[in-house]
């Protein structure tokens, strides 16, 4: 039972915190580069180049499309391909013979997405999703779903298009073939989608829960995408009797249809960013090195140099600017990409500093030069703390995001790293991919030659030990962490994120080193675990060496540990349970006794024997006001939890689930308006 609830509630997390992924159809999508199938011509913007301009190729001919200025997504259809200017305010198409025409042009209503089918344009506008689409040099917004329709996702294909519905996932479809759009708007009926691609008479994308849904002509067995696990593909390409997808796991492609006429040695072993199809044959941007290899029965294979075509290296996804209030205004753009997509400015790195990771995850990789700017050369000023194994910076990266940003202590530890170097991206890989509203997330992490660097989401409240421990803040009125049921929140938002990763994180982990320094409060004071799953960020990554630091700091430490030398789920239950009497007593896990330092004593020594005898009353901390009537009862809940928590041996202590169970219990207590009404049971359960 356990299992099945794990597996959903992690499919949950995925689907919530997934973003929206660029989708490619019949002519592509929101893409860098574009088919115009017709003429087999395939264009693209080039990468590392002063502007992101566009070049194609055609019959074996390199040609330099004009205007010479950059460009943020281009589309291709029979014919025709278009291109959104960088800032989104213009829309430009060309001819079969390369002479551009402006479609759109509004420098406040901007446009951030491309798709073309055989004749029609769509794009949606930024910031409120509309979609506006063309007909040739005709406008036919008028013709289309409410044009205040919000979308997530368009496509279109052959003579229509379908495009999601940014609240509902609901999909809806229109265009020419207004049969084909009704057959397909009726088969996803009762389907919530969180993206689109259609084709020739077919369409493909993936549920709210990532799982593939096709539908509409299966003639050819092109929708033949078998959906045993959820995210299994990212990006789809569908022609006219064939649909391709790209496997997350290797960044490998899968066509169906046509009879496997699409399996290609071609394509054996390659992996790729995006792909975009033609009527008959599907072109893909490869993830190695940003050429475009073009294969299948309509691909004139005698028409290029070999597999892929002399293009030079094609952008691996759009750059969107971080700021276009410059470029809308002056009527033109920077000439440079400030802000590449995340996924293409990894791919980019990877490139740049050769390294051949194949991560199937999508952590972020950073290169040391972009983390010592985001933290100013790590100048003090920027520091936070020292946590395990690093000290911790705060950092603004260059896109505006606030980050931590632990960097790994050099030296020793360093040649351990590099013999472990599969492990350590294969350990970061994972961590990445935990999402959960009580854990602080990893990012992304560096790794150039001695350098080791995680980062993290930046927490804007810190860690809940200053809260409590600091002078400053103690002596400052800290309001917000001197009333009992933020407090039990704060306790039961901890728990949660610990109860996250022993028993949904899969493989589970354990913590090791829970402690109030590394719970951390976020702008909306909630807080969140840190600082978990790195065993291979210090020496304890060698099977033999079991070091004391690894296993937690001394005031809670799991004192069963001494004996056995084996960490367990209990071991955190253990330091949880010393974060629990210290939120109550408001005192440190060891602190001085009597006023003027007398010997040190642990909190758990000083707590409860006093819990035991039901005077909690007397340890309770004096910040916090006066108990309410109803918050006598939840406080003394969670004072027996914590006792629980704390006991010697780990069979006795409650697992993370009873934890849980019992502050939920607790803070509804405090909500409670008609005091004491204790009727619910309360568990405090042992193995
Ligand atoms: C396009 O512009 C870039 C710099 O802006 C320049 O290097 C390149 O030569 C130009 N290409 C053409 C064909 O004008
Ligand atoms: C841009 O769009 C807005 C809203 O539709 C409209 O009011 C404005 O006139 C348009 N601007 C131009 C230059 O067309
Ligand atoms: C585009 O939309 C996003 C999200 O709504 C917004 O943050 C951004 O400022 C918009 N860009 C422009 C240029 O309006
Ligand atoms: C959608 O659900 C309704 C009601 O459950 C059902 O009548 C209808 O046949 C379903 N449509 C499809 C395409 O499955
Ligand atoms: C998505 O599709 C899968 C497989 O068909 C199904 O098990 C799952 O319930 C669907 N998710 C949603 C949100 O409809
Ligand atoms: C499409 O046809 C193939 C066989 O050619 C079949 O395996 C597959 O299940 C079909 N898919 C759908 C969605 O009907
Ligand atoms: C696709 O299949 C249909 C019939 O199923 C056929 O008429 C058409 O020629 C095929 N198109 C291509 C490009 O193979
Ligand atoms: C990618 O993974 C799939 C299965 O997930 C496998 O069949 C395929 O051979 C892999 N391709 C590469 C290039 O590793
Ligand atoms: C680019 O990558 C492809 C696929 O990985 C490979 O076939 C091709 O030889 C590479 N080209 C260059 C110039 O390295
Ligand atoms: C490509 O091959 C076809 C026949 O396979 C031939 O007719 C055509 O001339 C060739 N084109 C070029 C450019 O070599
Ligand atoms: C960081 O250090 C480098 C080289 O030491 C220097 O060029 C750069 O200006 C410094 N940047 C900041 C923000 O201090
Ligand atoms: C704070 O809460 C608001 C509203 O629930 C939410 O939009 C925002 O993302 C939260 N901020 C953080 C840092 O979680």
């Amino acid at each position: 039972m356990t299992t099945v609830f794990a597996a959903a509630v992690i499919i949950a997390l995925i689907a919530v915190t997934s973003p929206l992924v660029p989708v490619h159809g019949l002519g592509g999508s929101a893409s860098t580069f574009a088919v115009v199938y017709g003429s087999a011509t395939v264009c693209g913007i080039v990468a590392e180049q002063q502007n992101q301009r566009i070049q194609c190729w055609q019959n074996n001919q390199l040609i330099n499309i004009l205007p010479n200025i950059s460009f943020d997504y281009i589309a291709g259809g029979q014919d025709n391909f278009c291109g959104v200017r960088s800032g989104g305010f213009s829309l430009l198409c060309w001819n079969p013979s390369f002479v551009p025409k402006r479609v759109y042009y509004n420098d406040s209503v901007l446009l951030q997405d491309l798709t073309f089918g055989d004749d029609q344009i769509c794009a949606l506008t930024n910031g409120t999703q509309n979609v506006r689409c063309w007909r040739g040099e005709t406008k036919i917004s008028t013709q289309l779903p409410d044009g205040s329709d919000q979308f997530r996702s368009i496509s279109s294909g052959l003579g229509f298009s379908c495009g999601v519905m940014k609240n509902s996932g609901r999909v809806t479809c229109w265009g020419s073939d207004s049969a084909m759009a009704t057959l397909i708007e009726t088969q996803y009926a009762n389907v919530s989608m969180s993206d689109i691609v259609v084709g020739g008479s077919q369409a493909c994308g993936l549920n709210l829960t990532g799982f593939v849904v096709c539908k509409g002509n299966n003639d050819s067995g092109q929708l033949a995408f078998p959906s045993n696990s959820a995210h299994e593909y990212s990006g789809f390409a569908l022609g006219t009797n064939h649909s391709c997808a790209i496997r997350k796991s290797n960044n490998s492609v899968v066509c169906h249809g046509r009879d496997g006429a699409f399996s290609s040695n071609l394509i054996e072993g390659v992996s790729f960013e995006s792909i975009v199809a033609g009527l008959d044959f599907t072109c893909g941007l490869t993830t190695s090195n940003f050429s475009i290899i073009c294969w299948g029965p309509g691909w004139p294979s005698n028409s290029s140099s070999g597999v892929e075509l002399p293009l030079p290296k094609i952008l691996p996804g759009p750059c969107v600017q971080s700021t276009c209030s410059d470029c809308a205004s002056n009527n033109s753009p920077p000439s440079r990409c400030s802000t590449i997509r995340r996924q293409g400015s990894r791919a980019m790195r990877r490139q740049r500093s050769g390294t051949s990771s194949k991560h199937a995850d999508r952590a972020e990789e950073f290169s040391f030069l972009d983390l010592a700017a985001a933290t100013n050369n790590f100048s003090l000023e920027n520091k936070l703390g020292a946590g395990s194994f690093g000290i911790v910076y705060q950092g603004k990266l260059w896109d505006g995001r606030e980050v931590a940003i632990k960097r790994g202590e050099t030296g020793a530890k360093t040649k351990k790293f590099q013999e472990k170097e599969s492990a350590f991206e294969s350990e970061l890989a994972f961590l990445s991919r935990l999402h959960h509203k009580h854990l602080v997330r990893l990012v992304g992490y560096c790794e150039e030659r001695d350098e080791r660097l995680l980062v993290y989401e930046y927490m804007k409240n810190g860690a809940l030990y200053d809260h409590l421990h600091d002078k400053n803040n103690v002596e400052k009125s800290c309001s917000v962490l001197n009333s009992w049921k933020m407090r039990i929140k704060i306790s039961l938002d901890a728990a949660r994120g610990i109860e996250y990763l022993h028993n949904y994180a899969v493989p589970p982990i354990i913590h090791r080193d829970i402690k109030s320094s590394n719970i951390l409060l976020d702008a909306n004071w909630t807080a969140r675990v840190s600082d978990f799953g790195l065993s291979l960020m210090g020496p304890e990554s060698d099977q033999d060496y079991r070091p004391m630091k690894a296993a937690g700091t001394v005031g809670y430490i799991d004192p069963e540990y001494y004996g056995l030398n084996v960490l367990t789920a209990k071991s955190d239950v253990y330091g949880l349970g010393v974060v629990l009497l210290e939120l109550l007593t408001g005192k440190r896990a060891i602190f001085k006794s009597g006023e003027s330092g007398g010997a040190p004593i642990s909190v758990v020594d000083f707590a409860v024997p006093v819990i035991m005898a039901g005077e909690i009353g007397k340890i309770l901390d004096q910040r916090v006001g006066p108990l309410e009537p109803n918050e006598a009862e939840a406080v003394e809940l969670v004072a027996y939890t914590a006792m629980h928590c704390v006991n010697l041996e780990g069979k006795d202590r409650p697992t993370m689930t009873d934890i849980v169970a019992n502050l939920e219990r607790a803070l509804a207590l405090c909500d409670d308006s008609h005091g004491s009404i204790s009727s619910g049971p309360i568990s405090i359960v042992s193995e």
